[in-house]
This record gives C-alpha cells, sequence and structure tokens, in this order.
C-alpha cells in the first residue's frame, strides 16, 4: 500500500493522520512533539512489541512511560488517576505531550487525561487496533466508562496526530481482527454504499490481512471520520450517525459487564437490532447481516434478559429528553437520527435478547 495523509479539518486545531506500512519505524515524531518531554500511555500487551519503537522516534526527548494494565474492565478514572500522578510526580509541563500507543482503551484513557492535566496538553494518538485505526484515534472524543455506564465520563480533546502504522495489525489476534471489521462496516453502512458493496466483495482479504485492502479500509474510514468530524466535532448533529449499533451497543457490554464481549462484538450485534428497527428497502437488512457474519461477528444479542438491556439503554447518553433516540438506516450508505422510537417497537428487537 502507498502512504496517505488525511487531514481533520478544524481551523486552528486541524490535523493530520497518516497511515502507512512502518511509519514506527520511519516517521520524523520530534517535529510534532514540540516540546522537551513526553509521556507514552501505553498496556502491557502492546509495550513488548511497540513501545521500543516509539521511544527511538524520539532520541532527544525527556521520555516517561504509564504502562496501563490490559482491559476494557481497566478504562476507569484510576487508570486517568495513575496518568495523572505520573504527570504531576515528573513535574510535567504544558509543553508535555501525552502519546497513546495501543488500541482504543489506551487511546480513550491516555487522551482523557491529556485533556484533564493543566486543563488540557498536547495528545498524540498512536492507533494499533484496527478498530482504533479507524474509528477511535481520530475525533477527538476521549474518556472512560462508569459502572452505570459506557464512555459515561470524558472530554472533547482533539490529537495533534494520528500516526497509523498498518503493520502494527500483523500481532493482532483474530478475535480483535474482526472487532475491528465492525467499525469499518460501520462507517459503510451509514455513510457509503460503494464502500459497503467493495467490503462485500473484499471483507476474505481483511480477515487474511491483505496490506492493500487494510490500507483501502483505513484510509476509506478516516475519510469518512475526518469528514463527519469537521462538520460536527462536538455531535450536535450529523456526528450522532457514527453511534449507529451503538445504542444497542453500549448496552450489551454494559449489561454483561465491561471486557465479556469486545466492543466492536457488541456494536456488531447493536448493527443488526438497528437494522431491524429500520425499514431498510429490499435486501438490505440481509446484506448487512451477511457481511457482519462473514466478518466473524455476532448477529443477535447474548442471551441477556430484556430488561437488563432496557435498563442500560435508558441511560444511554443519546437520550434527548424522555425520547429514545436511535441512529437508523435508510439504505445502506445513508443514516439517519429518529428520536421518536416506540417502546413497542423496541421490545419487539429486545425481545429477541431473552435469556
Ligand atoms: P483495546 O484497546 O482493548 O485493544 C484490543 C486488544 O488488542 C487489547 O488486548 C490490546 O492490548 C491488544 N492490542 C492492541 N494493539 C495490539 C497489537 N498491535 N497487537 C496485539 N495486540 C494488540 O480495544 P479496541 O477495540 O482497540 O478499542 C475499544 C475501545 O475503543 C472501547 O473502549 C470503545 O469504547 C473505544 N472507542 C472509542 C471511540 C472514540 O471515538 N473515542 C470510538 C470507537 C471505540
Ligand atoms: N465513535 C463515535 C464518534 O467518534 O463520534
Amino acid at each position: 500500500m502507498t502512504a496517505t495523509t488525511l487531514t481533520v479539518a478544524l481551523d486552528e486545531r486541524s490535523y493530520p493522520i497518516h497511515i502507512g506500512q512502518g511509519l514506527l519505524s520511519s516517521f520524523d515524531l520530534a517535529t510534532v512533539v514540540t516540546g522537551p518531554a513526553a509521556l507514552i500511555v501505553t498496556n502491557d500487551i502492546v509495550a513488548p512489541l511497540y513501545l521500543s519503537r516509539v521511544t527511538a522516534l524520539l532520541p532527544d526527548r525527556d521520555l516517561q512511560q504509564v504502562i496501563l494494565k490490559d482491559g476494557e474492565q481497566h478504562k476507569t478514572l484510576q487508570a486517568v488517576a495513575g496518568i495523572l500522578d505520573a504527570l504531576a510526580n515528573a513535574r510535567a509541563g504544558r509543553d508535555t505531550t501525552v502519546i497513546a500507543l495501543g488500541g482504543g482503551v489506551v487511546g480513550d484513557i491516555a487522551g482523557f487525561a491529556a485533556a484533564c492535566y493543566m486543563r488540557g496538553v498536547p495528545f498524540i494518538q498512536v492507533p494499533t487496533t484496527l478498530l482504533a485505526q479507524v474509528d477511535s484515534s481520530v475525533g477527538g472524543k476521549t474518556g472512560v466508562n462508569h459502572p452505570r455506564g459506557k464512555n459515561l465520563i470524558g472530554a472533547f480533546h482533539q490529537p495533534r496526530l494520528v500516526l497509523i502504522d498498518t503493520e502494527t495489525l500483523s500481532t493482532l489476534p483474530d478475535r480483535e481482527l474482526s472487532a475491528g471489521l465492525a467499525e469499518v462496516i460501520k462507517h459503510a453502512a451509514i455513510a457509503d454504499g460503494e464502500f459497503f458493496h467493495w467490503l462485500e466483495a473484499n471483507v476474505d482479504s481483511l480477515l487474511k490481512r491483505n496490506a492493500d485492502a487494510l490500507g483501502y479500509a483505513i484510509r476509506r474510514c478516516c475519510e469518512i471520520k475526518a469528514a463527519v468530524v469537521a462538520e460536527d466535532e462536538r455531535e450536535s448533529g450529523k456526528r450522532a450517525l457514527l453511534n449507529f449499533g451503538h445504542t444497542f451497543g453500549h448496552a450489551i457490554e454494559n449489561s454483561l459487564g465491561y471486557g465479556e464481549w469486545l466492543h466492536g462484538e457488541a456494536v456488531a450485534a447493536g448493527m443488526v437490532m438497528a437494522a431491524e428497527l429500520s425499514e431498510l428497502p429490499g435486501d438490505a437488512r440481509q446484506r448487512l447481516h451477511n457481511l457482519i457474519e462473514r466478518a466473524g461477528l455476532p448477529t443477535e444479542p447474548p442471551p441477556v434478559a430484556a430488561d437488563k438491556l432496557r435498563a442500560a439503554i435508558g441511560i444511554d447518553k443519546k437520550i434527548i429528553g424522555k425520547r429514545l433516540r436511535f441512529i437508523l438506516l435508510r439504505e445502506l450508505g445513508e443514516a439517519f437520527i429518529d428520536d421518536n422510537i416506540s417502546e413497542d417497537r423496541l421490545s419487539r428487537i429486545l425481545d429477541h435478547a431473552k435469556p
């Protein structure tokens, strides 16, 4: 694949997304880390694989590290507090850059710590999972979970740079690759019917980690997400479309306990549920179901009591007033917000979830 650079256009906070193979061996990171110091946040799985490559890119900087425990169950305020302690103990100044090296969990935690420390220090995303490369590293949503809800605590804090080395996907477990494909399918389903068609033709190549196929899918997702974020950074409108499948998905994650199902798996089942709520023409619902299945993802929710899922949906952040708001599909490639879903319609979908 050829290296590409995209831009997230946010006026003076605009930033590049560099996508390429082997960027962790060649990128001139020192030009972006402008201050004398940086704190690299990663976890105990990713550190042995890639930490030395990032430190080698910054030979002249004062570098600190925080190694988090791996897993969604550790995406907590406690993890953020550990990073803030490290920054404070190192007497880090406002010109210290926080670098997130890892998947979406590390990126969300480190980004939130960067947003909080001294009311905001520079932040760089180096995503190493497919999910993080196609979604979570772009757009500046940062935060952690609360026992009452997924990502309930957080801040918008845009990175200065997103550095995507697609070679890091070579060590990603198959289950995690599939979880990333859920967000890839989501981008196509909400915004690009042709890309959806391309995915139907290329999902097997993606599962085999064909470099060109992965490079194209990552680029197309980043283009879609960058355009949405540029138009609606703070989710006052269109950005909500990126949450297709997430209302059900977050409820699944919350009901099962974080870490039981992967985020991408929960979103996959959530997209099928949301497609059932949508009145899709022709075979569109079946095509979405089939693509999700072929990507190695669940197409129905786990056997959790419908009441538990309903309660989890009840505190979803996407609720405005008392009405339930869902992202539905008009067709494959076009999504819309429906804030008038009746309890009856919802119950039909949730009843699938009865144990
Ligand atoms: P993750 O961060 O837990 O990573 C998945 C697993 O892969 C972990 O065990 C991790 O240690 C390991 N890993 C990471 N890179 C690896 C590599 N190159 N080789 C081998 N193992 C590697 O999960 P994820 O799917 O990347 O991210 C999910 C999180 O992202 C969720 O918390 C979700 O809420 C969040 N998210 C955020 C946004 C956003 O806009 N901020 C968008 C989507 C998802
Ligand atoms: N993943 C949804 C968003 O970034 O808005």
